[in-house]
């Protein structure tokens, strides 16, 4: 009916559907707030940081949500804002920065939106949205990561950008050295192989098919291996599994109804579509990249993030937080899309900490639950990424309440967990894991979060003793301003 009457169903919305931070009613969108200034200033701490917690930690995540009076259609779509937190022996600079992407800067200059993103067509109709995906622009507003020197920003289907990882200017996109006739197509979610060193890296190409693309770049920096495979489904996925031996690529029921966005009548957001009734299919490669991969069958879970995955007794292990629905992604009234109207939405099905235990030999899946609860944003200590861990770090909701307030520690040897809630009203973000200097124990280390205080509406990066979380904070860096929704954070060892 939306093609008959040449209406495309998702448009921008109006800026002013909220007030910017919203009423006391609804603390969580200073979230969905634009953070419209880039700032460079010593931090106030109050507390002590601690002696030995010297380096820079970065975030990712959208910053900019408006412009020209319109306003994205979900939280989890803007212009990537970098920031960069630098422990030093005086206190913390912190300076924050856009990543100027060709997106953003066509954008700035004609002061309105341009381009259609993920989920929210441009403005203009079914002309300015035909072809909807081929006009998708990176920008680079999901995860940050420090590499050979440099600072790459990522986002989900595309290449990434290169920052100058002092002053966070934007130097380009950016092939990370490989030739042109090698095609590439990077997703965010990357990983380091600690043993090895080396970085690892699929993507999803959508075209006439699904086609997974794999990638390994070696300690030296080159790129080693590098496949594309077609894939079953035309899946929108976001995170994976690397083993030491294996990759594991989960491909949850949740897919693009391509059509819709190529005609111009919906974004990729609107037009997803969860069929749980199909499961999940796991594909399963050895992480030399030769051979065909296998498919194995397991209920459908809805994942964003994977924890880490290991071998451990001819088992391959698979740790992640699972979604019996997700329902706070999929749909109209679904959390992400309803929060950009000022509404709180449908959030049904929590994010569950989760087990795969995989028998490669019997070709068979088992799926366990580690906790239940309601969880985001898992991290470990990333020495042991690709190695059995211990130690599960993660972001907890209250029930009935969608964002996280509280950070939790799972010690998946004794079942021990330990949890700081920030209180309510407080919204904190994916706890990122330093590991004490000199200490080669897992469990020894700090934990910093950034937490939006909706009383103050700013912002702050709380550092806590991974031993003693429960404690509270040993130190809290206050910012001068809020933070939008933050997703992903790297620390980079002075
Ligand atoms: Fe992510």
């Amino acid at each position: 009916m939306a093609l008959l009457t040449g209406c495309a169903v998702s448009p921008p919305l109006p800026s002013t559907v909220f007030a910017d931070f919203g009423g006391p009613d609804q603390p969580y969108l200073g979230l969905a707030t634009s953070l419209h200034h880039e700032y460079d200033y010593e931090t106030e701490v109050t507390g002590t940081i601690p002696s030995g917690l010297r380096g820079i930690l970065y975030r990712n995540g959208p910053g900019l949500f408006d412009r020209g009076g319109l306003r994205k259609r979900s939280l989890l779509d803007g212009d990537g804002l970098i920031q960069r937190f630098h422990f030093h022996d005086g206190g913390v600079r912190y300076r924050n920065r856009f990543v100027q992407t060709p997106k953003f800067r066509e954008e700035a200059a004609a002061d309105r939106y341009l381009f259609p993103t993920w989920s929210t067509l441009a403005p203009g109709g079914l002309w300015n949205n035909f072809l909807g995906p081929s006009r998708i622009r990176s920008q680079a507003g999901v995860t940050v990561f420090p590499w050979q020197g440099r600072l790459y920003a990522f986002d989900e289907s595309s290449l990434p950008f290169e920052l100058d990882p002092t002053t966070l200017e934007t130097i380009g996109e950016s092939r990370l050295g490989v030739p042109a006739e090698i095609p590439l197509v990077f997703a965010a979610h990357s990983k380091f192989d600690p043993r090895t060193g080396e970085w690892l890296h699929f993507g999803i190409e959508y075209g006439r098919h699904a086609y997974l693309h794999l990638n390994c770049f070696a300690a030296n920096g080159t790129l080693t291996r590098h496949r594309v495979i077609e894939i079953p489904r035309y899946v929108y996925m976001h995170d994976w599994f690397v083993s030491s031996r294996h990759l594991i690529v989960s491909l949850h029921p949740l897919e693009v109804e391509i059509w819709e966005p190529l005609l111009g009548i919906r974004s990729i957001l609107d037009a997803l579509r969860w069929r749980g009734d199909q499961g999940n299919l796991l594909l399963i490669m050895p992480r030399d990249l030769v051979g065909e991969p296998i498919i194995l069958t397991s209920e459908a879970s809805f994942m964003w993030h994977s924890v880490n995955a290991f071998e451990q007794e001819g088992k391959l292990i698979a740790d992640f937080v699972g979604y019996a629905n997700p329902d706070h992604l999929v749909g109209s009234a679904s959390t992400v899309i309803a929060v950009m109207s000022g509404k709180q939405g449908v959030f049904r099905s929590p994010g569950q900490l989760c087990r795969y235990r995989i028998d490669l030999g019997r070709k068979r899946v088992a799926r366990e639950l580690l906790a239940n609860g309601s969880f985001e944003w898992p991290r470990i200590d990333e020495r042991q990424r690709c190695q059995p861990h211990r130690f599960v770090y993660l972001c907890a909701a209250d029930p009935g309440q969608f964002f996280w307030s509280a950070v939790e520690r799972h010690d998946l040897g004794t079942g021990e967990r330990s949890r700081y809630d920030f209180g309510a009203g407080s919204y904190c973000t994916e706890p990122v894991f330093v590991p004490r200097n000199g200490s080669a124990k897992e469990w020894q280390g700090w934990v910093l979060t950034e937490v939006y205080d909706s009383r103050t509406r700013k912002s702050l990066l709380a550092v806590l003793d991974s031993e003693h979380l429960a404690d509270g904070p040993l130190a809290q860096v206050l910012l001068r301003h809020h933070v939008p929704f933050s997703y992903h954070g790297w620390w980079l060892q002075s």
